[in-house]
This record gives structure tokens, sequence and C-alpha cells, in this order.
């Protein structure tokens, strides 16, 4: 799925709510499931810095908060303030394997409008899970 317009607007609107005094490093993402519904979220900082957390976090926790555990995310867009498209950080990596395994992550640099796009396998080969074999 490519950046639409109305999910660019609405991701430039987002990136005003993150709580980010301590990094100014705003982020925003909305995931789209397979059947269109969006979810939004932002990064929220804490004074107690790991209190704080990431925007894809925000969004996939309101996207299983909505849905439950099924939710099937098919896009994970992702915009910074920045000149270079950020991936996500390797905790959201994480997350991501395991409640958008089939996702296409698009992260736009709002500053020069570069778009980077990855499979969720491609961010995370081998992510951990409980289910792996451990005689391999
Ligand atoms: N951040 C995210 O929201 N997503 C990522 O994948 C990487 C980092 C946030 C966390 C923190 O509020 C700020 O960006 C700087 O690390």
């Amino acid at each position: 799925m490519s950046l639409p317009d109305a999910v660019r607007s609405e991701l430039r609107a987002l990136l005003t709510h993150a709580r980010c005094p301590y990094s100014r490093f705003p982020v925003a993402v909305i995931i789209r499931d397979s059947v269109g519904t969006l979810f939004r979220g932002v990064n929220v900082e804490s004074a107690a810095f790991p209190s704080g957390f990431c925007a894809e976090k925000a969004a996939l926790g309101a996207a299983v908060t909505a849905l439950g555990s099924g939710v099937a995310p098919e896009t994970v867009w992702i915009a910074t303030d920045t000149r270079v498209a950020t991936p996500p950080c390797g905790s959201c990596r994480q997350l991501l394997s395991e409640l958008a395994p089939d996702a296409e992550v698009v992260s736009w640099a709002v500053e020069t409008d570069v778009v980077r796009r990855w499979t969720v396998a491609e961010l995370m080969p081998d992510a951990f899970d409980f289910e792996v074999d451990s005689s391999e």
C-alpha cells in the first residue's frame, strides 16, 4: 500500500500529538488492518525515561485494544520529522513480528518526502518465539 494523501495529512497532524519533550523526536504511526480500519499512535515520553513508549507500540496497543490479538495489520505507516526515513527500533520489530507478521512497514521522512518500505520479515528475521525448536 502506498502512502495516500489522506494518510500523509493525518500523520502530519498526529506528529503534533507526540509527547517527546526529552528527545524532541516526534513519531506518528497509523496501522491499517485487512478491512481498512485505522489505529493510531504517537510516542509518549516520561521523566522516568524507560516508562516512555514508542509510537509503534502505542498504535499496536490501540489495535489490540480494539480488536484483540486477532488483529491483522496490513500496513504500518510511520512518520518522522526527519531528513531520512527511520525504521522501527528493535523492540518494536519484535512486537511487529508477533502482532503484524504479514504487514508492510512504510516509513516517511516528512522533511524530505523520502519513503522507505520493508516487510516485517525483512526487518526482523529469526524473531524470538517460544515455538522455536531448541534442537536446531
Ligand atoms: N521512537 C519511536 O516512537 N519509534 C521507534 O521505532 C524508535 C524511537 C521514539 C521513542 C522516543 O520517544 C523517541 O522516538 C527517541 O528515541
